[in-house]
């Protein structure tokens, strides 16, 4: 790391499989780096407070909400952001099963449901409930996110 005189350090983060020399303060969260200085949108910018999950990436191939992750505590590891996921089978399950509505939670629902069928490919109803309940959807469109997950749970399982 090097310190410049405007109280920035330069990092590098490891997004997407692709390093990434990035200017941050110690304040900087994950979310607004992504976002501002790498032009990686599909994190969204919700609550800002850890409880809508619309800001949820992948560091270590957990889920997190990137509102509350600083980015300089994110350095040498591997984050996975929505964008990585781009016209993938999760992508296609989501659209067929009419789980999108305003899409604004949609990248967070993705990212989450990437990570439970990876973690869990047995899950079953509840555990994919519970593992649900990290997001919010302000168009109430529950059901149709649901049965995309499920089948997306299936389809990594038969892959
Ligand atoms: S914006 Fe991060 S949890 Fe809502
Ligand atoms: S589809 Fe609009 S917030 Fe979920």
């Amino acid at each position: 790391m090097i310190q410049n005189s405007l109280a920035k350090t330069v990092v590098k983060l490891h997004v997407n499989g692709e390093t990434h020399e990035v200017m941050v303060r110690s304040a900087d969260t994950l979310l607004h780096t992504l976002r501002e200085q790498l032009g990686l949108t599909g994190a969204k910018r919700a609550c800002e407070n850890g409880d809508c999950g619309a800001c949820t990436v992948l560091i270590n191939g957990e889920t997190m909400h990137s509102c509350l992750s600083l980015a300089i505590e994110t350095i040498n590891q591997p984050i996975t952001t929505i964008e990585s996921l781009m016209d993938s089978p999760i992508q296609r399950i989501f659209v067929e099963k009419w789980a999108i509505q305003c899409g604004f939670c949609t990248p967070g629902f993705i990212l989450n449901c990437h990570a439970l069928a990876k973690k869990h490919p047995n899950a079953d109803e509840e555990v994919i409930e519970e593992w649900m309940q990290s997001n919010l959807c302000r168009c109430t469109g529950y059901q149709e996110i649901k049965d995309a997950v499920k089948a997306a749970v299936q389809a990594e399982k038969q892959a």
